[in-house]
């Protein structure tokens, strides 16, 4: 359903975890989104409000703490500040920005456990869990880590396999180690409460799959993938000593798993912002949208509404507009390789900017599938087109308007054809814009609200004022104040994205509405009205600029390739062991991914002899579509194996980095299909 049909929007933003800083892909796949989408919201005077904090609960947070020699409590008070300012520095407004650590929080979230398990929602089951007896403690989440029964990554952790994403119990892994001292663990008996998602399964079921076809299809499509593997009961509390305490008896040591007390969050800061909280949250004329990035989609369409279902008196998400990831020169953002942009570290280099990368990260957001972010591609679209095109736009218009008429709105002296039509045209874009931030597609609104100062430019380079200014005064006065109008409905259409620069064009303009109803409108800048004085909007971003920051990544490249992760040498072998091994040069003729999988794709390989199928786990280092015509390297001699019900007939050799990426082993162009490799 859109908007527009509810009385008020509650939205709310992903919690981030305040144990490190944020960066580009958090501000990309999230928050600027959400920003657009309230502040596009309020413009339109809609009730909203928009909710976000520090998710200060969870494994990793105690993890940094023990790391570091100081207390959780020290590791989130710590970033919980910094994440809170670099918000406030890139113009994400939100109403509140609370944290969970929070009395308030943890009041709510015990209070709605205990409404969960008065109700006898859950489940209470002894299970065998991994204990470090070294360290005296049971292992959740993080504490463990081993080896991943699915794609075979050493480095899984115990909720997660980060290489494949699958979700991990601790009890998958294969190896666990301990990550507090190192040993190996022992199984020992706890107790835990669990949240019986199966029993809520033919609910969700028509909640999601028949009611909300309207979900992006990367959000739809994970939460289907989901209910057609069948869902289970999921441990809703850990044994740890940090956290919401378990409200109930015979709890002690145990806390509320972070995933179940870190969406009350959202609860608790409205809560904290107003007394009225319950008319955002119980009230079924209000609209819950949840901005979140697609590692958190299960836990906001399937556990966080079973959570609210099961209560009773809350109201569902009517939408979940996740993004994908943005990846940083096509290389994987990754905190511990440190391969990141840092929002702090940005506003250094570039002071002032952050509209530019509130701009980059929005036309080239995630929307629909992973995106990638380059400094080149940063540079072209501050001068391309903020520079080129916006900045230029209102520049001459302001700048001829100061020479021509001592800087006041000339009048509208009788509208030609091309006046009118360029006024209509206004309103034609902004109703475009409308239309695509209601759905969510942040990329199209703001290209189509840059077409805007598009049509002013074609309106100046057609009517040409510095040439008529000799012949036809009068016919400048109706171009300059036209290209005013415009400037001004500028400042109205795009200040969700631009806010730090409208809220200067609007400075410069002297003009101070605000509300999206004024789009359109005639004389929104009346004739004789003063402007303030000429400056530019956007400056320039120079090579050299550019060349600073790529360096940055080429040292963090260097730290990351240091040759102490390369794997020790395996035992000798002798060269008859090398010679039974047929190895052929071969050309990939097709290619597709295996259906239902992440990392599969079938291939069929011209080897010289004959073409194999063969099948390989590359997806995520290739795309399918730019295999064919390929120079591989193929075990030929390799027996059958049968792969997703694919017959695969041979290998295709690959380099693995120490980061656990593939790539091809390259023949050289002039070996010819079917040579044998000795
Ligand atoms: O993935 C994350 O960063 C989580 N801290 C998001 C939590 S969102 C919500 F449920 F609080
Ligand atoms: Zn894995």
């Amino acid at each position: 359903m859109t908007a527009k049909k509810y009385k008020r929007t509650l939205v709310t933003s992903a919690l981030p975890y305040a144990n490190g800083p944020l960066h580009l892909g958090h501000l990309a796949g999230v928050y600027v989104p959400s920003d657009i989408y309230v502040r596009y919201l309020r413009q339109q005077g809609r009730d909203v409000i928009s909710i976000c904090g520090s998710d200060e609960h969870g494994v990793p947070i105690t993890l940094k703490a023990r790391n570091e020699g100081i207390s959780p409590q020290e590791v989130v008070d710590r970033y919980h500040e910094i994440n809170k300012k670099a918000f406030e520095d890139f113009g994400i407004s939100f109403d509140i920005y609370s944290r969970t650590s929070n009395q308030v929080h943890h009041e709510t979230a015990s209070e709605f456990f205990k409404t969960l398990h008065e109700k006898g929602v859950f489940l209470e089951k002894t299970s065998e869990q991994y204990y470090d007896q070294e360290a005296d403690a049971f292992l959740a989440d993080r504490y463990i880590t081993g080896t991943c029964p699915h794609c075979g990554n050493p480095g899984a952790y115990g909720d997660q396999c980060e290489q494949c994403g699958t979700s991990l119990s601790p009890t998958d892994l294969i190896n666990p180690v301990s990550t507090i001292s190192g040993s190996q663990p022992v199984l020992k008996e706890t107790k835990h409460w669990y949240l019986p998602l199966d029993k809520f399964e033919p609910w969700l079921q028509e909640w999601i799959l028949k009611e909300h076809k309207e979900w992006k299809a990367n959000v739809y499509g994970q939460c289907k993938s989901w209910l057609d593997q069948g869902l289970h009961p999921r441990a809703v509390s850990r044994d740890l000593d940090w956290g919401v305490p378990v409200p109930v008896e015979g709890a002690d040591g145990k806390v509320l798993y972070v995933w179940f007390d870190a969406p009350i969050g959202y609860i608790s800061a409205t809560k904290e912002l107003t007394p009225e909280w319950e008319k955002y949250w119980k009230d079924k004329e209000t609209r819950l949208v949840h901005f979140i990035g697609k590692d958190n989609i299960v836990f906001h369409c399937i556990v966080f509404p079973t959570m609210l279902k099961a209560e009773g008196s809350y109201i569902l998400p009517d939408n979940v507009p996740a993004n994908e990831f943005l990846n940083l020169e096509n290389d994987k953002i990754s905190t511990s390789r440190n391969w990141a942009v840092w929002l702090h570290e940005y506003l250094e280099d570039f002071p002032g900017k952050q509209d530019v990368l509130r701009y980059v990260l929005c036309a080239n957001a995630p929307e629909n599938k992973d995106n990638d972010f380059t400094w080149k591609d940063f540079q072209n679209r501050n001068n391309n087109e903020l520079v080129a095109i916006l900045g230029n736009f209102v520049n001459r218009a302001i700048v001829l308007t100061d020479k021509y008429f001592e800087g006041r709105v000339p009048e509208l002296t009788g509208l030609t054809d091309q006046d009118n039509a360029t006024l209509e045209e206004i309103k034609t874009i902004a109703l475009s814009v409308e239309q695509s931030l209601e759905q969510f597609r942040f990329r199209e609104a703001i290209k189509t609200g840059m077409d805007l100062a598009r049509l002013g430019n074609k309106y100046l380079a057609d009517t040409e004022p510095w040439k008529l200014i000799k012949t036809d005064q009068e016919r400048v006065k109706t171009i300059l104040n036209i290209s005013l109008q415009i400037s001004a409905n500028l400042t109205l259409l795009l200040d969700p994205f631009l806010p730090f620069s409208m809220e200067k064009l609007r400075g410069l303009l002297q003009f101070e509405g605000r509300a999206w109803d004024l789009i359109g409108k005639p004389d929104l800048l009346t004739a004789g009205h003063s402007l303030g004085k000429a400056s530019l909007l956007f400056e320039k971003i120079e090579d050299e600029q550019i060349q600073a920051q790529l360096d940055k990544l080429d040292l963090t490249k260097e730290d990351n390739e240091k040759p102490a992760e390369v794997s020790p040498q395996k035992e000798e072998i002798t060269f008859d062991d090398f010679t039974r091994m047929d190895l052929r040069v071969g050309t990939i003729l097709e290619a597709e991914k295996v259906a239902k999988t992440k990392k599969l794709i079938k291939m069929r390989v011209e080897l010289g002899f004959e073409v194999r199928t063969i099948v390989s786990g590359i997806a995520e280092y290739y795309e399918a579509d730019t295999l064919p015509g390929r120079k591989v390297c193929v075990l030929a001699n390799l027996a059958p194996r049968t792969i997703k019900g694919i017959e695969s007939l041979g290998m295709i050799l690959l380099s693995e980095n120490p980061d656990g990426t593939l790539h091809f082993v390259e023949p050289s162009d002039e070996a010819v299909n079917g040579s044998e490799i000795n």
